[in-house]
């Protein structure tokens, strides 16, 4: 009989711990967040929700209104209850602009004249991977990003699966806002083409890619060329397209659903058009074009981009252009010459039969 009352205690301990448990909820950072709490409603409704580490207040109800003098700064205009369902027994927090720091356990609370209540929350952060960005410079292709929580996770891989070895440097720095950047470096060897590089950044929330390929360097008359731009094996409608010029200046702008695209001051002139494929086809091109040339197709998950060098051949137009000229003018030359040595230079010297001769000869070509 005792054994029984015994395990009948040890069962309601169990019940209530389980129904006292804390619940978990996920908030993204600088976004609202609801924080669920509900009561048995009576009358004279009392409301706290803490901090539970140092009790902070973070927001209190009670004579039927917000009751704020005791609140911690840092909850300063970021707290709310829902007015119109506290007396449906709701007394749900939501808070806005959740920063990393509001990570914590939460208590809520609440009495009536029928009884006291508490219940436990649990509030995770996350600052989800935004955008991963992937350059080469030189041969060192670079693959970063920043602004997440928690601490997030960096690989690297080949697409087809190569033996090329990384030198990989990841650096995890957690600034003022507890945030993370991370940055992971890997050295190519010259003439690697075709290779895709892929760079994944993964955290608690999400996880982004982002994939670089480098095409076998363009020579091109300045007339017009075409440079690719290598989708994903993805439908394209979904990514937007930016096309750029030394990692610098913007060319062309083009978002998915849109077919149109912008195209910057300054490219107007060489831009002809962008193809249905993203690849980008320039004209009128001078050594100022020369360099390298980027298509980043990005959408929510992934990032895109191909480079390609563009080298000017010295050539087409302007070089015939130019061959012309030096022949009519080389013609002119020769005759203006041969005018000279056969009618200007005999009349300051006494006529011999020899040059007789060649002036005689000169008179029947010309
Ligand atoms: C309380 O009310 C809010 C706002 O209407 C709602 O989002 C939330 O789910 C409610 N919570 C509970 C525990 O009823």
């Amino acid at each position: 009989m005792k054994l029984c009352w015994v395990a009948a205690y040890l069962l309601l301990w169990i019940l209530l711990l389980t129904a006292d448990g804390d619940s978990e909820v996920s908030c993204v950072f600088m976004e609202r967040c609801i924080l669920p709490c509900s009561f048995q409603t009576g009358k004279e409704i009392v409301i706290h929700w803490f901090k539970v580490p140092g009790d902070l207040h973070v927001h209190s109800f009670y004579y039927s209104k917000d009751q704020l003098g005791h609140q911690d700064q840092r909850f300063r205009n970021r707290t709310s209850l829902f007015k119109d369902q506290i007396s449906r027994g709701n007394a749900s927090l939501q808070l806005t602009g959740v920063q990393v720091q509001d990570q914590s356990r939460y208590k809520c609370h609440t009495s009536t004249i029928r009884g006291n209540q508490e219940s436990f929350i649990n509030l995770k952060v996350d600052a989800p991977v935004h955008e991963v960005s992937i350059d080469q410079v030189g041969n060192r292709i670079t693959c970063s990003s920043e602004g997440i929580y928690p601490e997030p996770q960096l690989t690297w891989s080949t697409s087809p699966p190569s033996n090329i070895t990384f030198t990989n440097t990841t650096t995890v720095q957690q600034p003022e806002q507890l945030l993370y950047s991370i940055t992971s470096s890997l050295m190519v060897s010259a003439g690697v083409y075709d290779l895709l590089f892929i760079c994944t950044i993964s955290t608690r929330r999400n996880r982004r890619r982002a994939t670089l390929r480098k095409l076998a360097d363009i020579s091109a008359p300045s007339t017009k060329v075409t440079i690719p731009c290598t989708p994903p094996n993805t439908t394209l409608t979904n990514f937007s397209l930016v096309w750029s010029f030394n990692h610098t200046q913007t060319i062309v702008k083009q978002t998915g659903t849109n077919v149109t695209y912008s195209v910057s001051d300054g490219w107007k002139q060489q831009v002809k058009e962008v193809s249905e494929s993203g690849s980008l086809v320039l004209k009128d091109l001078s050594s100022k074009q020369e360099g390298g040339y980027t298509c980043e197709l990005s959408n929510a998950e992934e990032t895109h981009s191909t480079n390609t060098h563009l080298r000017i051949i010295k050539g087409g137009h302007s070089n015939a252009a130019a061959i012309v000229t030096a022949v009519l003018f080389g013609t002119v030359l020769v005759a203006a010459l041969l005018y000279i040595y056969t009618k200007v230079l005999p009349s300051f010297a006494p006529r011999s039969p020899a040059q007789e001769q060649v002036g005689s000869c000169s008179r029947v070509t010309g």
